[in-house]
């Protein structure tokens, strides 16, 4: 059957992998692309399926309901991806308020829309830290929700209101909840891809307190792939943790960068934990459930890592306009002026 994909969030990092792969591995598909263009999202993200006649993309904001309910009936969607979030806990902290309207408000209009006009499958983008943080074991689907941040609160009201909507009006909803993502196309805010840009650029890279925090890496690639086995065959109402077991320290990464470039470890600033009492120590998932549906990661993490270091070197003119941009100067003055002085 042919399915026609809302993708919100289609023109960001992990939202223009998942257009791009799913354009290319479901020849009968037609995606629509809708993104509301805020400092992360980039179209030249989607030049690879920019022309596919089987693509369209749609500037606009899922909180925006005249938009996205036209959409729906215009486009006859019959299956809806939402990536679409303010998805960085170090904005967050800046300015707690205004990820709500993205990250739970919208996530309830495009639900609404949903109910509206109906769709076979309801997939929303969740995320590890909903789980908050453990020194030890792992996260399970059912665990309780204790999340730290206003990101992570956020994501965690999104998935509250998803479950919802598929109690209250048996909304068809599956739940994904993703770990540490990394690959090409990453805006330089996220800890690899801010270092990666950094180094490049011959600047020092912060790490947060002793870097001994751990982060559990998932390759773009295969997070997409675990997200397009729950849409496919994963059931109703149920919640799926995507995650890979490369689980590694802060400064383990900063060391792999370094090492990658053949650059020197004094160019590693330590300075004071910025997210302070926030900082979740650890996350690490069980991923049976979604193994179970046949899913595994293909890539390894050293490969991955190293793919990812050489796309930042080849493709400066990617990233170059972005971290010359006033936006991005304003938000790493007022993140990190405080900590970084002279090294900014
Ligand atoms: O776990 C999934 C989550 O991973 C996603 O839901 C989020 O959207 C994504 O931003 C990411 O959240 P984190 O806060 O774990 O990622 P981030 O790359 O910002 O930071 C990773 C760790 O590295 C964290 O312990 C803080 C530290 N860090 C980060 C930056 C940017 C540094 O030590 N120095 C840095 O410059």
């Amino acid at each position: 059957m042919t399915n026609t994909l809302l993708i919100t969030g289609g023109a960001g990092f992990i939202g223009s992998h998942f257009t791009k792969y799913w354009i290319a591995t479901h020849l009968q598909d037609r995606v629509v692309a809708l993104d509301a263009l805020t400092y992360a999202g980039n179209t030249a993200n989607l030049a690879e399926v920019w022309n596919d006649p089987r693509f369209r993309f749609i500037p606009g904001r899922i909180q925006d309901q005249a938009s996205v309910e036209w959409i729906f009936k215009t486009e006859k969607i019959t299956r809806v991806v939402n990536f679409a979030a303010e998805s960085h806990n170090d904005r967050s902290l800046l300015d707690p308020g205004a990820l709500i309207q993205t990250n739970v408000y919208g996530v309830s209009v495009l639900l609404e829309a949903a109910r509206k006009f109906g769709v076979e499958r309801f997939l929303h983008v969740s995320t590890d830290e909903v789980y908050g943080t453990t020194d030890t074991g792992v996260f399970k689907e059912d665990d309780p929700l204790l999340p730290n941040t206003p990101y992570s609160a956020g994501k965690a009201g999104g998935e509250m209101v998803v479950r919802a909507h598929h109690v209250a009006y048996g909304i068809p909803t599956l739940v994904t909840r993703g770990g540490n993502t990394f690959g090409p196309n990453q805006y330089p805010e996220k800890l690899i891809s801010f270092s990666l840009t950094r180094l490049l650029q011959g600047k020092k890279i912060p790490l947060y307190g002793d870097g001994s925090q751990r982060r559990e890496w998932i390759a773009v690639r295969d997070h997409c792939a675990g997200i397009a086995t729950v849409l496919e065959k994963g059931e109703p109402g149920q919640i799926y943790n995507v995650g890979d077991h490369n689980e590694r320290t802060n400064l383990w990464i900063m060391q792999r960068l370094l090492s990658e470039l053949g650059m020197d470890e004094r160019l590693i600033k330590r300075i004071e934990d910025p997210r302070g009492g926030a900082h979740d120590r650890r996350y690490s998932m069980d991923t049976a459930k979604l193994q179970r549906m046949g899913w595994k990661p293909e890539r390894s993490f050293d490969e991955a890592l190293s793919a990812t270091v050489r796309w930042y070197r080849e493709n400066e003119s990617w990233w170059r306009p972005i971290v010359e941009s006033e936006d991005y100067q304003t938000f790493v003055r007022r993140f990190y002026g405080r900590y970084l002085g002279e090294d900014l």
